[in-house]
């Protein structure tokens, strides 16, 4: 039998951990699965994306820097994706591409699930204005938070990127603003940093204050990248938690909209940590060594 193929196209795409994940579910469920790296060239990724689809693949995760062209390229769009303007994946229907964004629905479920914090009711703290913030906004939204504010160093990206949210805010009944990274207000029960600072080894300039004594406090990032905010929230008083888990449970929520089976996430989250863990340590180790 030919295995479904399916891919991650990005650029630079060789650090990405998806095709281990998927693999993992494939066995797990017991699908032949056949999941790729695709480097794409920078000005040509619609074109790789659909030399990907003529040969009968059943559809891609997208990566840096192509969800935005991604979102532009696709013919059908989940409510999500396009309140994201962002796509992290999308299903070859026979009635044209379907962008999909997986990403904040992973994030919800790795806070609510896998770190054992429901949102319901909840103070959260979103930090960044690009579309990491935006694809996380919906489904924290969905989840019913008593306030949702997003900071941003630039507040008027900030501002920008709520209005799209602020009818189904409204709907909800979910209180959502804008502000600076200085001015966040007090006593969030779960910080989300989705700016990109930690890969400049920065921490948001939050005052005193911003989170309550144990509160959530995530970082999209993991390995090495993330360490500097794990160390800060932990300074904070908080606990502090990296983006391996939703990495894990965006792609099982992707390999349901492929395949129609969503795959248990708690073996693989669990493998990926160690492996994770040891090269975080091995990178720290030759680093204090030189
Ligand atoms: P992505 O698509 O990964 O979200 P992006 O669109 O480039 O990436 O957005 C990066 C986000 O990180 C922005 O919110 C950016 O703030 P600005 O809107 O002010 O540019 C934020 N960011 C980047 N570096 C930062 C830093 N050192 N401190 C705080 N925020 C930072």
């Amino acid at each position: 039998m030919n295995p479904i193929r399916l891919a991650v196209i990005g650029n630079p795409v060789a650090h990405s951990r998806s095709p281990q994940i998927h693999a993992r579910f494939a066995a797990a469920s017991g699908h032949a699965v056949g999941y790729t790296r695709i480097e794409s060239p920078l000005d040509g990724f619609v074109a790789t994306v659909r030399a990907f689809a003529d040969g009968g693949a059943r559809g891609c995760n997208v990566t840096v820097p192509f969800k935005g062209e991604a979102f532009t390229a696709c013919a059908r769009l989940s409510e999500r994706a396009r309140l994201a303007q962002a796509v992290n994946t999308i299903a070859f229907d026979a009635d044209g591409w379907f962008g999909d964004n997986t990403d904040g629905a992973g994030l919800v479920r790795d806070i609510e699930a896998n770190a054992g914090v429901p949102l319901r009711g909840k103070r959260v703290l979103v930090l960044g204005a690009g579309g990491a913030a935006a694809g996380a906004l919906d489904p924290l939204l969905a989840a019913r938070p008593a306030a949702l504010v997003v900071a941003n160093r630039t507040p008027a990206k900030a501002q920008q990127m709520i209005e799209r949210f602020a009818a189904n805010a409204a709907q909800l009944d979910v209180p959502l603003s804008a502000t600076a990274l200085e001015t966040p207000g007090a006593d969030f029960d779960v910080l989300v940093n989705a700016t990109a600072a930690s890969l400049q080894a920065a921490v948001p300039p939050l005052p005193a204050g911003t989170l309550r004594a144990g509160a959530l406090a995530l970082d999209m990032m993991y390995g090495a990248a993330a360490l500097p905010f794990l160390r800060w929230a932990r300074a904070q008083g908080a606990v502090a938690r990296d983006g391996l888990g939703m990495l894990v449970e965006q792609a099982s929520e992707a390999y349901w909209i492929w395949l129609g089976v969503r795959p248990d996430t708690a073996q693989v989250l669990a493998a990926l940590r160690l492996e994770v863990d040891a090269q975080v340590a091995a990178a720290e180790k030759a680093g204090g060594a030189s």
